[in-house]
């Protein structure tokens, strides 16, 4: 008998419940006798002994769903060895929590900063499995993170319907792409949908350099332009400033980048400047057929990892292939995209500005 602890922490994408679903289904089918615990909303569920007993038929039916069966919550890192408003100490409750049931592993599902806490509690000696899910696709360690392609496929098609509305009107279309502090999410999007401008966390944009795409779009005969903004995109000026002061000014920023581009340009263009936000639309619905399959396998590899008891990895994805990165090497560290990579340089040859 294997009893296994389950939980989702941080913030909810796509293929959540195909990954938990994939777990449980090769833990079942290898003929294991399985007991399984579900913690409610994330490591909350940890600290505070909050679970459900799940079995098999709890996972049935769930690949296609959205969310996560479990919930989920975000419990920041930085302050995760601090006691909590009653006093608590949360590190010795979600070990207490785990020694209490006599779990055999931890499978958490997680971003970046869920993975410093899974291996936080590595260190502290349970075993951990973990799965990398997040749409931003900045997690280190693995090529490809579980909700990104969900993402994509939702903030193509909102830029997609974008394209038309622009083309009736020959306005200028900002569409605001999550991502965090990265730009895999808009540049793929941004690609996928044609948008002429993208710009993004890792390429400090310059305003005069967006104008000047703008214009040589209407000098063309192009009556409309689209750009596509990580909600993480820094100006060339902030990118200047210190991590201090540029997050004292993000706490002072009413409104969110886009529109500090949307006035910039109306201010140098004359031209009518919306914005478009799909905000959490991204992160929601049912996964892409690619998400299923991908959440799946990394799933089914998690299986095989607890039944040969192997412990501390993250099951990523690197060259196409499914592999364990030790957990250690992937706490604390952020994906994001190089200025040089080839995908960008392949953006500039079709004529894409990332206003530098
Ligand atoms: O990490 C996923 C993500 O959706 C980011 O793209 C975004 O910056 C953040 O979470 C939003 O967080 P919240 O759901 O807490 O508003």
């Amino acid at each position: 008998m294997r009893r296994i602890g389950l939980l989702t922490s941080g913030g909810d994408c796509q293929a959540l419940n195909a990954a938990m679903r994939g777990v449980v289904k090769s833990l079942l089918y290898s003929g294991e006798q399985i007991e399984i615990y579900g913690f409610l909303n994330g490591y909350q569920g940890l600290i505070y002994g909050n679970y459900r007993m799940l079995d098999g038929g709890d996972f049935s039916g769930i690949l296609t769903r959205g969310g996560t069966i479990l919930g989920s919550s975000r419990t920041p890192f930085k302050t995760i060895q601090d006691p909590d408003p009653n006093g608590l100490n949360k590190v010795e409750a979600m070990k207490h929590s785990y020694y209490k049931l006599n779990l055999d592993c931890l499978v958490i599902l997680g971003g970046n900063g869920t993975h410093k806490t899974a291996n936080l509690l590595r260190e502290e000696g349970l075993n951990i499995v973990t799965l990398p899910k997040t749409i931003d696709n900045d997690l280190w360690g693995t090529d490809m993170t579980f909700g990104f392609q969900s993402a994509v496929d939702i903030a193509t098609e909102a830029i997609d319907c974008i394209h038309t509305t622009a083309d009736s009107h020959g306005r200028v279309f900002i569409v605001e792409v999550m991502g965090h502090k990265v730009g895999f999410l808009t540049l793929n999007a941004g690609m996928a949908s044609g948008a002429d401008i993208i710009l993004i966390p890792e390429i400090p944009y310059d305003i005069d350099k967006i104008v000047k795409a703008i214009n040589a779009r209407k000098e063309r005969g192009s009556k409309f332009t689209i750009i596509a903004v990580a909600e993480g995109a820094i100006s060339k000026e902030d990118a200047k400033l210190s991590k201090k002061d540029y997050k004292k000014k993000l706490e002072k920023r009413a409104h969110p980048v886009s529109y500090e581009v949307a006035e910039a340009i109306k201010a140098k263009t004359g031209q009518e400047v919306r914005v478009t936000i799909p905000g959490h639309m991204q992160r929601g619905g049912s996964p892409c057929p690619y998400d299923r399959v991908f959440a799946s396998r990394l799933g089914a590899e998690a299986g095989k990892l607890i039944l040969k008891g192997e412990y501390g990895f993250m099951v990523g994805y690197k060259n196409r292939e499914i592999v364990k990165v030790p957990l250690k090497d992937v706490a604390g560290k952020l994906k994001s995209l190089s200025p040089d990579a080839a995908i960008i340089k392949e953006a500039k040859l079709l004529g894409i500005s990332f206003g530098d």
